[in-house]
């Protein structure tokens, strides 16, 4: 049976860099007879735009019976008026949940043409390589009571609920481990579990599954030791597992060491291997329309799509080089510019892609 995949551009630069990451999924799907059926669909702002929704039902549907969905970005100044509920945001967040993609791995890689691009020293940073695996679908974000109230007195307050269960904990524990078995056998789990009880059960949760990976060598560090390290020694890192906000911003972090937030894949996996690929950046309204986006981070994305969710290696690898290829003519999008690079446009990236794809 032919593997479906569903593609949502989104809002923001979303159109541009999904259409450039599109065509060399295209360009793949041929070469590799991988029989792929790629439909499209709304979500977020644009979504609200047409149907007055973040995540149409049918765009619901259409996920659920997908094996891969393909993002680019939601959000923008357009809808940022709306009440929380019915923001963009809520699209991605609802999507997310509802296909219970609990686990998100952002690999944060330099590539050595990108040395001078990391806002750290060459040294620091060179051959990093480094995989935050996120908890998606739970923690702070998701957790109940959420809202602004008005107190007795008249003040407002606002509040959030940061939760864990033990089984949230452990199956993202589970999906860390194994990824760090697949890499150099080091695991990194960080909490706040000097302050927070929540993080104190994850730390203990943590601890009870390393016991099934004793190939793994496993440790714990505080979230703003963490935030530190990342920026004096990253190299230190190999897998990290934290909940879903310590991720959120601790994955912005390791993108910069990267050069650009715009060379950030991520896969987001449910239990059964289906999973939702987008790049970590957003919308970027500043620079939508304009072809200035990188598209890379998406078109990395699909590789990670074409290894997780539709067993094709070989076609993962073959877009890896590509891009490889690519940096290594010296074509850079704004973001990535340095000196002695060409600065080329979001289309002619994907272009370049492509080439180096079929060459
Ligand atoms: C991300 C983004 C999202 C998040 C936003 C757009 C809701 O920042 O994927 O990192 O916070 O998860
Ligand atoms: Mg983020």
């Amino acid at each position: 049976m032919s593997k479906k995949v569903l593609v949502l551009p989104g809002d923001g630069i979303g159109p541009e860099i999904v259409a450039a990451a599109e065509t060399v999924l295209n360009a793949v799907n041929e070469r590799f007879s991988l029989g792929l059926e790629i439909t499209h669909g709304l979500i977020g702002g644009s979504a609200i735009d047409e149907t007055g929704e973040p995540l149409p039902k049918a765009t619901l549907d259409a996920a659920k019976r997908s094996d891969a969905i393909l993002l680019g970005a939601v959000g923008g100044p357009k809808w940022d008026a709306l009440p929380m509920a019915s923001r963009p945001e809520k699209g991605l967040l609802g999507i997310r949940s509802e296909l219970a993609l609990f686990g998100n791995l952002r690999p944060a890689i330099l590539y050595p043409q990108l040395a001078e691009a990391s806002s750290l020293k060459p040294e620091v940073v060179s051959g990093l390589d480094i995989l935050i695996v996120r908890e998606l679908t739970g923690g702070i974000y998701f957790g109940q009571p959420r809202g602004i109230e008005t107190t007795e007195s008249g003040e407002r307050r606002g509040f959030n609920t940061y939760v864990y269960t033990e089984s949230e904990i452990r199956r993202i524990a589970h999906l860390a481990f194994q990824a760090a078995q697949k890499r150099q056998g080091r695991l990194c789990s960080v909490d706040k579990a000097n302050v927070l009880e929540v993080t104190v059960l994850w730390r203990e949760i943590v601890d009870e599954v390393a016991h099934s990976y004793p190939d793994v060598e496993v440790s714990h560090m505080y979230v703003d030791n963490a935030a530190m390290q990342l920026v004096r020694a990253p190299k230190q890192f190999d897998v990290m597992v934290t909940g879903n906000m310590f991720g959120d911003i601790l994955s912005d972090a390791a993108a910069m060491l990267t050069g650009s937030i715009g060379m950030l894949p991520s896969a987001s996996l449910d239990e059964n291997g289906r999973g939702m690929y987008e790049p970590c950046h957003g919308s970027a309204p500043d620079i939508a329309g304009q072809d200035k986006a990188n598209p890379l981070a998406t078109i990395l994305s699909v590789a990670m799509m074409l290894r997780y969710s539709l067993e094709s290696q070989a076609a993962a690898e073959a877009i890896e080089a590509a891009v490889i290829n690519v940096l290594e003519q010296g074509l850079r999008t704004a973001d990535i510019a340095s000196e002695g690079t060409t600065v080329v446009g979001t289309n002619a990236m994907g272009q370049a892609v492509l080439q180096a794809l079929n060459s």
